[in-house]
């Protein structure tokens, strides 16, 4: 674990699995449907019951599909987080079609919604890595650094955790949290 505090905000970063996460929000790598898939997502939705999909399935009657960028919040059902909030992080199309700025609203509109919902500490998986394909090394310091940013523009948060699946996952965050965390660099 590493762990380094902005401002009043804890930013820490581990090997981990989301749905243990006992922060009072996680965030999901979902896709715009909001009716479940693999990787993140399959795990959220059994881990969470179907309270989760109940709620998701209002959602898109009232709003549709949730874009890549932007994000949505659900209670945690039987998860030990009181919700989940769910976003939808870019295809990786090669890196020409505004995948880094989605990846990084991304982050950020959790981090928004987390605020708005008077949340105070929220876990966050490694969006877009997987079945969307994103080179990790880059996600890596998009991640962090959008976090770093949001955490030093906005006050509420006293913790937000990176959770990463594998300790390989882990040491490429690290080396990006070196440089981005560590030595302040910009993104
Ligand atoms: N806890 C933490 N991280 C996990 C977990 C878990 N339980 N399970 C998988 N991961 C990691 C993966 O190893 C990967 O590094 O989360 C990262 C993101 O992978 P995906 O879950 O595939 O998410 P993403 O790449 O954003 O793709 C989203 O996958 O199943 C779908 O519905 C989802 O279509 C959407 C797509």
């Amino acid at each position: 674990m590493v762990q380094s505090i902005i401002g009043k905000t804890r930013l820490q970063m581990l090997v981990g699995d989301i749905t243990n996460q006992d922060t009072e929000a996680i965030v999901n790598a979902a896709n715009p449907t909001l009716m479940g898939g693999g990787g993140v997502d399959g795990a959220i939705h059994r881990a969470g019951g179907p309270q989760i999909l109940k709620e998701c399935k209002e959602i898109r009657k009232k709003q549709g599909k949730c874009p890549p960028g932007e994000a949505v919040i659900t209670s945690g059902g039987e998860l030990i987080a009181d919700y989940v909030i769910h976003t939808v992080g870019p295809i990786w199309h090669g890196g020409n079609s505004n995948e880094e700025e989605i990846l990084a609203d991304a982050y950020r509109n959790s981090l928004t919604l987390a605020l708005k919902n008077k949340i105070k500490s929220v876990a966050f998986p490694s969006i877009s890595t997987g079945a969307y394909r994103f080179p990790i090394e880059r996600a890596a310091r998009i991640a962090l650094g959008t976090i770093r940013d949001f955490i030093r523009a906005n006050q509420g948060l006293n913790e937000v955790r990176m959770v990463l699946y594998s300790q390989q996952d882990f040491e490429i965050y690290l080396s990006a949290w070196e440089d981005i965390i560590t030595n302040n660099r910009d993104v």
